[in-house]
């Protein structure tokens, strides 16, 4: 499109021209007047010198005439162009401003680019902060519109179901191939325009899925939203719970059960025969002594469990802390002619709780001597790196099948049943070493070959003495 100063230019010398013509013709009638014999020539002299004199006069005042226009249309003009460039979409388009005059017009108009910008910057930052909140908030997301297809996923969901978000984006419900639950869900929700939770299982992982319709602010329908939250983790830890009741309440049935057998029988009479009683009484006080160890270690773990659960952390030398377990294990040890060889550098120093490292150290001690024929050797050796020390307790037993190591530190985890029991084991020891050697910030670990021996291996990082 013309600007606006070439088309006021324009209709200037037009209107210029037309008057200028009007006026020569007018001018032409006064030949007569000078004269009433005029000769051709002369007329013709005096044409010549009226066009002239036109000509000058129309080239000077459209000179003057658009110096005059261009100086109030070249601000608008400048004004429509960088208006045009701000719709296009340029928001850092401006009018150049000369002070010299004065142009509210493009005043006005920087204004509202510079407006126009700010809102623009402010829209991306809200829109990256809507996209880095979806995407890291952990849960699947996917949106419905109003007309009821894919229009917002975010990377959780892709991953959960692996799908490509190009390949959902634009179907409908129906069409992406959801697990069946799921689309019964958000067909639910479609129709009732109400909020619907369900749970499903995919392959390995429990899922919590939640639907709920998008309504505007005025209360017009905007389509669904449906949130996927990970609950494998709550529905395992629900499992294991579950598992530990069942398993406290079987350990504790089984001396109770004998217990009270016992206990009636003697009441039924057979406490007259004295040889019976105290066989019976033994066997109760055995029993107890069973439940009594049971109920200490469920205390003593579910105390390391707790949240305040404190270390009193001292320097301690390790080869007293050894000879201190040896010495409680001692008489096991001797039961079964079994030696404890310890190769510990008196001064090895560690950074512990000497009682709970004790506790340690008898619960592995006394694991090696149970679980292990008569006359073997346990060997216990400390080294320490830079890195930190390491304690190593091996034996020559009977050693525990690959396939058990990765369950062995869990609660009530035993190898054989009845050899545990027999040999007063409660099945908590070594989950109470695990959790002890990690309060300490340690490491351990079991490599065991069957009918060789086992070897459990505890490191603790190096700590600032
Ligand atoms: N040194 C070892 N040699 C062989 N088996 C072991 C050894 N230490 C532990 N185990 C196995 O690990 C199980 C769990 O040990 P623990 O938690 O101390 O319970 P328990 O009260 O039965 O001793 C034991 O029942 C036993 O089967
Ligand atoms: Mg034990």
């Amino acid at each position: 499109m013309k600007s606006l100063y070439t088309r006021l230019s324009i209709a200037f010398a037009t209107i210029l021209a037309i008057l200028l013509a009007g006026l020569g013709i007018v001018l032409g009638q006064f030949f007569h007047l000078i004269d009433v014999e005029i000769t051709g020539q002369i007329q013709l002299k005096y044409w010549y010198f009226l066009s002239f004199i036109l000509t000058v006069a129309f080239l000077l005042t459209l000179f003057i005439g658009t110096r005059v226009i261009r100086q109030y249309t070249n601000p608008i003009d400048q004004v429509t162009y960088t208006a045009q460039m701000i719709a296009n979409g340029d928001n850092l388009a401006r009018t150049p401003i000369d002070d010299r005059y004065s142009n509210d017009l493009g005043v006005a108009v920087n204004q509202i680019a510079r407006n126009l910008q700010e809102i623009s910057i402010l829209r991306a930052m809200e829109k990256e902060r809507l996209k880095t909140l979806i995407e890291s908030m952990g849960s699947g997301l996917l949106m419905f519109g109003r007309e009821g297809s894919v229009n917002l996923v975010n990377g959780v969901f892709e991953n959960t179901f692996s799908f490509r978000r190009e390949e959902i984006i634009g179907k409908t419900f129906k069409e992406v191939g959801l697990p069946e639950g799921i689309e019964r869900l958000i067909e639910d929700v479609f129709l009732t325009e109400q909020v619907h939770e369900c749970q499903i299982q995919i392959n390995e992982s429990y899922v919590s899925v939640y639907g709920a319709p998008v309504i505007g602010r005025h209360g017009n329908w905007l389509g669904i939203i449906v949130v996927f939250h990970d609950i494998t983790k709550l529905i395992r830890l629900e499992k294991v719970r579950k598992d530990f009741v069942a398993n406290v309440s079987h350990e504790l049935r089984t001396p109770i059960t004998s217990i009270k057998g016992f206990t009636e029988t003697l009441l039924d009479g057979a406490m007259s025969d004295e040889l019976i009683l105290k066989d019976f009484l033994t066997i109760i006080q055995k029993e107890s002594d069973r439940l009594h160890l049971l109920v200490d270690d469920l205390l003593e773990l579910s105390g390391i469990e707790q949240e305040g659960f404190d270390l009193n952390i001292r320097k301690v030398s390790l080869s007293s802390i050894i000879e201190d377990a040896k010495k409680i294990v001692s008489g096991a040890v001797e039961k079964k002619k079994m030696r404890i060889i310890s190769e510990v550098d008196e001064t090895a120093m560690i950074l512990a709780d000497s009682d709970r490292l004790i506790q340690v150290m008898v619960n592995v001690l006394t694991n090696a001597v149970n679980y292990s024929k008569e006359e073997t050797t346990v060997r216990v050796g400390v080294s320490a790196t830079m890195e930190g020390t390491t304690i190593v307790v091996e034996d020559e037993g009977i050693g525990i099948d690959k396939a058990e190591l990765p369950r062995l530190f869990e609660r009530f985890y035993r190898v054989d049943r009845a050899r545990s029991r027999d040999s007063g084991g409660t099945g908590l020891g070594l989950a109470i070493v695990k959790h002890l050697i990690e309060a300490h910030g340690g490491t351990v670990k079991v490599e065991s070959e069957k009918d060789i021996g086992t070897k459990f291996t505890f490191f603790f990082p190096e700590r600032k003495m």
